[in-house]
C-alpha cells in the first residue's frame, strides 16, 4: 500500500465506480458501513448524484481506490435535516489505507470545491456510537453543533 505521499488525488468518473463499489463493501464486511454499496447506488448517490459538487476518489500508485469522499448540497427536506444550502459530506477510506492521511488529502480537495461552489457549510452526520468518524470530522475542524437522537452532527463554516 502506497503512503499518503504516493496517493492521487482526482474527481471520481463513472469508470471508477466498480473500484469504488469493491472498496465500500471491504467497509461493510470490516462493519464499518451498513449503507448500501453495490455499483448502482454507488453511481447514484456518489458519482452522478443530481445534487453533488464534488466527488473524489483517492488512488495507490497502481491504480487501487483508497477512499472516497463527496460533497453534495443540502435540498430542501434532505433526510438529515441539514440546512437547506449547506453542503452534505461523506467520507469513506478503505479499512486498508485508514489512518495514513487519505481522509486528509481528500478534504483537501473537498474543502476546495465547497468554496468554489460558494457553499456557507458543510455538515457531516455521525453516528455516536462512530468514533472514528468523529475524530476524524474533528480533525478535518467541524464542531458539533446539534444531536439528533444517536447522532453528532458537525458543521465546518466557510469563509466567504
Ligand atoms: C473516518 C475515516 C474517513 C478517516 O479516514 P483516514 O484516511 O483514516 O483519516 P486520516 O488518516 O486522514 O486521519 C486524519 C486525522 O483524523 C483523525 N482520525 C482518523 N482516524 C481516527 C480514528 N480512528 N480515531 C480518532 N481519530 C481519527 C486523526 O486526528 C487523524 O490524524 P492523525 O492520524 O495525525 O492523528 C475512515 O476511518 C473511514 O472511512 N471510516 C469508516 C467510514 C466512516 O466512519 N466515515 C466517516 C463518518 S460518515
Amino acid at each position: 500500500m502506497a503512503d499518503a505521499a504516493q496517493v492521487t488525488i482526482r474527481r471520481a468518473t463513472p469508470a471508477d465506480v466498480p473500484g469504488l463499489s469493491a472498496m465500500l463493501k471491504a467497509l461493510v464486511a470490516a462493519g464499518k458501513r451498513s449503507r448500501p454499496a453495490d455499483e448502482a447506488f454507488v453511481m447514484a448517490s456518489y458519482v452522478a448524484n443530481p445534487d453533488g459538487i464534488s466527488c473524489f476518489v483517492a488512488l495507490s500508485e497502481d491504480g487501487e481506490v483508497l477512499g472516497l469522499q463527496a460533497l453534495s448540497r443540502a435540498t430542501a427536506g434532505n433526510p438529515y435535516g441539514t440546512p437547506e444550502g449547506w453542503g452534505i459530506i461523506g467520507t469513506h477510506v478503505s479499512p486498508a489505507a485508514a489512518r495514513r492521511g487519505v481522509g486528509l488529502g481528500l478534504f483537501r480537495a473537498t474543502r476546495e470545491a465547497a468554496q468554489a461552489a460558494g457553499l456557507p457549510a458543510i455538515e457531516a452526520y455521525i453516528q455516536t456510537a462512530n468514533a472514528e468518524g468523529r475524530g476524524y470530522y474533528a480533525a478535518m475542524g467541524f464542531c458539533s453543533w446539534r444531536s439528533p437522537v444517536g447522532v453528532d452532527c458537525k458543521r465546518f463554516d466557510l469563509s466567504t
